[in-house]
């Protein structure tokens, strides 16, 4: 005699649901893969990108600049996706896109954007440069 289908799947389903109790661990944990895509994150904003800004920047950001605050405690969301008062519609810091950044410009004395930051005594080390460019490239994270 055949077992009937649906008592067939029953006791199919009781033996699975018992083996799944069968050992008291907590729910498996499947790591995401990684996107191969994507770069690894290399700069941090709060201990590399900041400081900069704390150095060189926070003297004139603010009173002076525009209303910008480059302070520790503003300075990220003055920056990223906000629209340049001088360059809008561009941003001062677009995710991802050096080039398409007010802040980059700026920091690279780009003869089209103004003053250069900072407009005077010592312009930004290679070294620093680099870190904000790296730190937009990897989607200007506040990190
Ligand atoms: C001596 C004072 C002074 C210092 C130091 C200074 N800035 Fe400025 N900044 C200004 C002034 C004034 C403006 C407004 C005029 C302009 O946009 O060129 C300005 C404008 C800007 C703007 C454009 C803001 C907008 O919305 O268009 C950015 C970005 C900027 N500064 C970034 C920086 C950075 C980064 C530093 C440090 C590397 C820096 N500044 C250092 C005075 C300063």
């Amino acid at each position: 005699m055949r077992s009937h289908p649906i008592r067939a799947g029953v006791v199919l389903l009781l033996l699975a649901m018992s083996v799944g109790c069968a050992k008291d661990e907590g729910p498996l944990f499947v790591p995401k893969p990684v996107d191969p895509e994507l770069p690894a994150v290399t700069v941090h904003f709060s201990t590399e990108v900041l400081p900069i800004f704390t150095e060189h920047c926070w003297v004139c950001h603010p009173p002076m600049g525009n209303g910008m605050d480059l302070s520790a405690e503003n300075a990220y969301t003055e920056l990223v996706n906000v629209t340049s008062v001088n360059w809008g519609p561009a941003v001062r810091v677009a995710p991802g896109d050096p080039d398409a950044s007010v802040l980059w410009h700026k920091v690279n004395y780009s003869p089209d954007f103004g003053l250069g930051m900072p407009p005077s005594g010592t312009a930004l080390s290679n070294a620093e440069l680099e870190t904000i460019r790296v730190w937009i490239e990897q989607g200007a994270l506040n990190n």
